[in-house]
């Protein structure tokens, strides 16, 4: 059986207890999986290794952290991708003999002949996981020295890989990195290699990112950065961010999902106030063909971009799920690629965007995370400047994203004169956030509920889709979305009794249309809970949402929040964790 992983992985070297520092800054990645969790920390000579199955929290009540004196280790938090989380497969893992100990995050590729060839040698494997490997091919190198025998057996792996590993006796840590991040943390007489920033803000706020096919070693009085192939010393001016560790808190908020939801106002204005607009604007008005590759709600964003650009020029947008594209990689010389990606690690969208630049298109990234794989590969990136977003679902990634969007095409339409629209959402945006109550009274008669159907027309379809993912990622409830009049086509069918109908109705050139939707549902026995501006098109509703009236081009931002808000309150409602729903991951770094 083969495992992989998309985890959150952290290294420490310095004066603190390793183990608990290490435990802390898991906890801030554990969004990136919690399935397993485990660390392995060099104490008086050997490694020792705590790992388990489930949670950080219920791991630090047993696994005796405070216990573990040494001061550099290693910790992982995972989220499988194949096989079953397990304590056996839960990393770290080890060679034959305890020594060298590696956490991983990504996939090796050509690990099964590498395995063969290792149990061959006498390796002996206790898991199965394409992880292991790495520790025991590491261990088959000839060369003594930890730095050449990992380099060595780094040079030998196929796939994508952030790997870290410690050896007994050797006090640093190595880790290198290959389409899947790796950030170092300088600190003051101690160093941390870690997956994300937030995980390590505690501690400092200077970073280098590691590239691909880069390696670093690190010891407590600092780093140095080497090409795998080759061996040349990179020399790289660090950085520092100004992210607090208190924006990556829950400030209050019983969870991140609704503290983001509630950061809305303030991410559409730091979306919107800076960034290279003007560039980016050149560069579409130069392209031939423009295409935009997404996933999941960045790919809702890029259905709302095409419908704003087409409504306000003559140009025409192709979007394409990212992981759809490389079946229809219609791009030459003359295509910009407009890759949208809050994480900017989606390993389906680095993919098309690959294939895109070996094809000659250029790349705008559209990206909240500053040195993730996509704005490093990008020819030009315009920045979300969210802040950390924790909560597995996008919530102020999304509406930023629009808001980011929107300005850039009334830019290419010269239509600047709309701009002052997006600032007026704030005061609309308000008055739904004070209105949270209701949603969370909706929620409370609908969390019995089991299929929803979310419909909308034109723009308002990108919301309708975009209100069905929320649902189901946090609910677990069955929600799918229709452009409404397309139900009549075949879904109508589904419509009886006890079925909720989300009907996104706001009072733009849709209103007439949708209201005779609500009703088609209605005469099915559905019962149609409306969203709109509109008086009219409310009341027809079982239930409704009267929201604030914005020029109705903006809906999509509007219209989401209250369906983020609905969703949250559902899953708090049903028992479920909001920010950490299952089977989901916030960076989808495999393919
Ligand atoms: C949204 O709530 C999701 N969790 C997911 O669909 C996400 O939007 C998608 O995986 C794309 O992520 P990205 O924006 O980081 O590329």
């Amino acid at each position: 059986m083969r495992v992989s992983d998309m985890c959150g992985i952290i290294g420490y070297v310095g004066f603190r207890q390793a183990a608990t520092t290490i435990l802390k800054a898991l906890k801030n990645l554990e969004y990136r999986g919690y399935d397993s969790v485990g660390i392995a920390v060099e104490e008086k000579g050997r490694i020792r290794i705590v790992k388990d199955k489930g949670r950080i929290a219920d791991f630090e009540k047993t696994a005796g952290l405070e216990g573990i004196s040494g001061t550099v280790g290693i910790g992982h938090t995972r989220w499988a991708t194949h096989g079953v989380p397990n304590q056996v497969n839960a990393h770290p893992h080890s060679d034959c003999h305890g020594k060298t100990v590696i956490i991983h995050n990504g996939i090796i590729e050509n690990f099964e002949s590498l395995k063969e060839q290792l149990a061959k040698a006498g390796h002996r494997f206790k898991s199965d996981t394409d992880t292991e490997v790495i520790a025991h091919l590491i261990e088959s190198q000839k060369e003594d020295d930890f730095e050449s025998a990992f380099v060595a057996a780094a040079r030998k792996i196929e796939g994508t890989y952030s790997i870290v590993a410690i050896r007994q006796g050797d006090g640093r840590i190595i880790c290198s990195r290959k389409s899947s991040p790796l950030i170092i943390g300088i600190g003051k007489k101690e160093m941390f290699c870690a997956s994300d920033m937030p995980a390590v803000l505690d501690y400092t706020n200077e970073f280098v990112i590691l590239k691909d096919g880069e390696y670093a070693v690190l010891d407590a009085t600092g780093h140095r950065i080497c090409e795998l192939q080759g061996g040349r010393q990179v020399k790289r001016r660090s950085m520092r961010i100004d992210w607090t560790r208190q924006m990556a808190q829950k400030d209050g908020f019983a969870h991140f999902m609704i503290k983001e939801i509630h950061q809305q106002q303030s991410a559409i204005r730091l979306a919107t106030t800076s960034g290279e607009y003007g560039r980016a604007a050149r560069l579409l008005d130069g392209a031939k063909m423009l295409r935009v590759v997404a996933c999941g709600s960045s790919y809702h964003a890029g259905l709302v971009f095409k419908n704003v650009l087409e409504r306000l020029t003559d140009r025409h947008v192709e979007v394409s799920y990212a992981s759809e594209f490389m079946h229809l990689p219609n791009v030459g010389k003359g295509t910009v690629v407009i890759a949208i990606s809050q994480s900017g690690e989606t390993a389906d969208t680095m993919a098309a965007v690959r294939l895109a630049k070996e094809r000659g298109a250029k790349v705008l990234a559209v990206c909240n995370v500053v040195g993730s794989s996509l704005t490093r590969e990008a020819d030009l990136t315009l920045y979300l400047n969210a802040g950390p977003e924790i909560a597995v679902v996008a919530t102020k990634s999304f509406t930023s994203q629009l808001a980011l969007l929107y300005k850039l095409v009334f830019i290419v339409s010269k239509r600047q004169d709309l701009e002052q629209g997006i600032a007026d959402l704030s005061s609309a945006i308000d008055a739904v956030l004070t209105k949270a109550g209701d949603m969370e009274k909706l929620a409370e008669k609908l969390c019995k509920s089991t299929d929803f159907f979310f419909i909308g027309r034109g723009l308002s379809h990108a919301t309708a889709l975009e209100g069905a993912l929320k649902l189901k990622e946090i609910t677990y409830l069955h929600a799918e979305s229709y452009p409404a009049g397309e139900l009549k086509h075949g879904p109508l069918s589904l419509l009886e009794g006890g079925v909720k109908v989300v009907a996104i109705a706001p009072g733009d050139e849709t209103r007439t249309k949708i209201m005779g939707n609500i009703k088609e549902c209605q005469a099915r026995n559905a019962e149609v809970i409306v969203f709109s501006d509109d008086k009219d098109a409310a009341r027809l509703g079982t239930e409704f949402a009267l929201l604030p009236k914005v020029d109705p081009i903006f809906s999509p931002i509007l219209f989401s929040i209250p369906l983020q808000l609905l969703a949250y309150y559902i899953s708090v409602k049903k028992g479920c964790d909001p920010d950490k729903p299952r089977n989901l991951a916030k960076s989808v770094t495999v393919e």
